[in-house]
């Protein structure tokens, strides 16, 4: 199996691709490390941790990392996904303990630890637990396998401001210092990720597994849906976090291109903005895989497959 880190600020979207990630017997999840950002750290670690118990999967280790950002107040995004970050079901209190370690402690000590080129860090929130980690141990840069984010937009535009995606614009520096650090990036930004729609139908498909994750998974989804639904006026709401993990379990699903991706972090009108060279008018090097376009039903099949496993 491919081993992996989940870097994530659940989120009902996180959350998903934690199931997602869980429910698969090819991907070896070493940890879990919480973050900041759509809510409080207090709460995305102890979200991560319900959702773990929903999964059935206690064992599995949850690590609580950056409280705020590097350099900036932390933003987060209750509007979109309630007070707890996971709003729509009933989930009880986990009584999984979370992991004395800190995340940052967890994601250096684990790549140190394991040969190289062997764990994959799915990030699912803003970037802050990794980049600290590159500055405590830059020589883990070396032994990352890739990072596969969810982050940045480009002919979406953005979705907290015209130019920058939440992820990136929570934490800029962090995600510049991730971009420039030379290690392989698979990036999902919302030009995919506004592709993949929880329309009715699909949450009616995963609805008929009948079980309890199914059942949790379509109320966090029609909660979520809702601020997107209205905002866009689209049907269903953009399952972002998810395309991380599909695209480790079926690349042919997407496709893309190798591009040179920076990170404004300056201009107060456009900071947190990833600026793809998609088109390759510049020479600065490719530094990360773009991902554009999706199989939107495939993804979809294999999301309902792999919680019908839970
Ligand atoms: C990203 O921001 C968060 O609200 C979601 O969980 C996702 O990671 C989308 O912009
Ligand atoms: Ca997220």
């Amino acid at each position: 199996p491919i081993k992996i880190i989940i870097d994530t600020d659940p989120g009902q979207d996180d959350a998903v691709a934690i199931l997602l990630a869980l429910a698969s017997d090819r991907l070896n999840v070493l940890g879990i490390t919480a973050v900041a950002g759509n809510v409080p750290l207090a709460l995305t670690e102890k979200n991560a941790r319900k959702i773990c118990e929903l999964a059935r999967k206690p064992g599995t280790r949850v690590y609580a990392g950056a409280k705020s950002p590097m350099e900036r107040p932390l933003v987060t995004a209750e509007y979109v996904h309630g007070k707890s970050g996971l709003d729509g079901p009933q989930l009880p209190e986990p009584d999984m303990p979370l992991q004395p370690l800190h995340g940052v402690d967890f994601i250096v000590e684990t790549l140190l630890a394991e040969p190289a080129g062997e764990v994959t860090i799915c990030a699912l929130g803003p970037l802050t637990n990794l980049a600290l980690a590159l500055q405590q141990a830059p020589q883990i840069a070396e032994r990352v396998r890739q990072i596969v984010l969810m982050g940045g937009g480009f002919f979406e535009g953005g979705n907290v401001t015209p130019a920058a995606e939440f992820n990136i614009y929570v934490d800029p520096e962090a995600a510049k210092m991730v971009f420039a650090s030379g290690i392989p990036i698979v990036m999902m930004p919302l030009d995919v990720t506004h592709k993949v729609l929880t329309t009715r139908s699909r949450l009616d498909v995963i609805g008929k597994l009948a079980t309890p994750v199914s059942k949790a998974v379509v109320e966090l989804l029609e909660f979520f849906e809702r601020y997107d639904e209205s905002k866009y006026g689209i049907e269903g709401g953009p399952l972002h976090d998810p395309t991380v993990i599909a695209w480790l379990l079926q690349p042919d699903l997407f496709s893309g291109r190798y591009c040179n991706v920076e990170i404004e972090t300056q201009s107060p009108l456009t900071e947190g903005m990833t600026v793809v060279d998609w088109w390759q008018v510049t020479d600065r090097p490719h530094n990360a895989l773009v991902i554009r376009d999706v199989d939107a039903d495939g993804f979809f099949a294999l999301l309902t497959d792999h919680l019908s496993r839970l």
